[in-house]
């Protein structure tokens, strides 16, 4: 049985249909890629999964759970999680007090109890800092983090939650060549810690290394969903995102 399951969804903003009936499915412990152009979609499917926004049509089945209209806080704690595009960090507290804070808004234990095992779920919070990257800063304040590292304590935020599904939107953005590297490792390691990973990223480079299938977004609908090798290789997928004449092994990012 697939993790989620996705039937039909649409989304329309008054005249604008930004999604037009999207079927997907995304199997438990896989990283799936969404990609496509800017305005295809993309943040919207995520909005609509995590219970930002409501779907206008279209059906959302999550570990065999039919979560369509269900609010943001009711499936977070179901185990489907999200970042934003911009995170909102804690900037006057330190990494370590951040995941404390988000552990304990999604579990209920008190701040005391939080120390140790108990405190994320599955993960403690050392584990999760330890997982992103973040062990060495543990009491450094998150104003002081440069961009990469202020991105991986955004994550840790999310892994406090105890995702089973996490929605990564456009990670890598602004982060140089060490900060993805250290980034696309982080997420490799995510979904090594029985975490399914749902990644929205314009770094081609990034999505067909790390990626196990690509699903792709143009017009709000889905015009290709495969394994990288296929992706890189579709007509319309080329067409509608990659650049008929580019080569797809020296894009860095997509346009814009
Ligand atoms: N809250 C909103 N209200 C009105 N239009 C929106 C809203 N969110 C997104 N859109 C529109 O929906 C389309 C898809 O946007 P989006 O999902 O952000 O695309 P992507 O993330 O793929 O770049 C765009 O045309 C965008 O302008
Ligand atoms: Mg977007």
């Amino acid at each position: 049985m697939a993790l989620l399951e996705l039937t039909g969804i649409g989304k329309n903003f008054g005249g604008l249909a930004a999604l037009g009936g999207v079927d997907l499915t995304v199997e438990e412990g896989e990283i799936l890629g969404l990609i496509g152009p800017n305005g295809a979609g993309k943040t919207t499917l995520f909005n609509v999964i995590s219970g930002v926004l409501p779907p206008s049509a279209g059906r959302i089945v999550y570990d065999g759970t039919d979560i369509t209209r269900w609010s943001l806080h009711r499936i977070a704690r179901h185990g489907l999680v999200r970042t934003f595009q911009q995170t909102e960090l804690f900037m006057e507290m330190t990494v370590l007090e951040n995941v404390l804070v988000s552990a304990r808004a999604h579990s209920g234990l008190s701040f005391r109890r939080m120390s140790g095992r108990e405190a994320a779920g599955r993960m403690s919070v050392h584990e999760i800092i330890e997982l992103v990257g973040l062990s060495d800063l543990t009491d450094e304040r998150a104003e002081n983090l440069p961009h990469g590292h202020r991105r991986a304590l955004g994550i840790a935020l999310a892994l406090a939650a105890a995702p089973s599904l996490l929605l990564l939107d456009e990670p890598l953005t602004g982060m140089d060549a060490g900060e993805t590297e250290a980034m696309v490792s982080t997420i490799e390691r995510i979904r090594a810690r029985n975490t399914t990973v749902m990644l929205v990223e314009h770094n081609m480079r990034a999505v067909m290394r790390c990626c196990d299938r690509i699903a792709v977004l143009d017009f709000g609908k889905l015009i290709a969903e495969g394994p990288p090798q296929r992706i890189q290789n579709d007509p319309r997928v080329i067409d509608a995102y990659l650049g008929a004449d580019e080569d797809i092994h020296g894009i860095e990012q997509a346009p814009a």
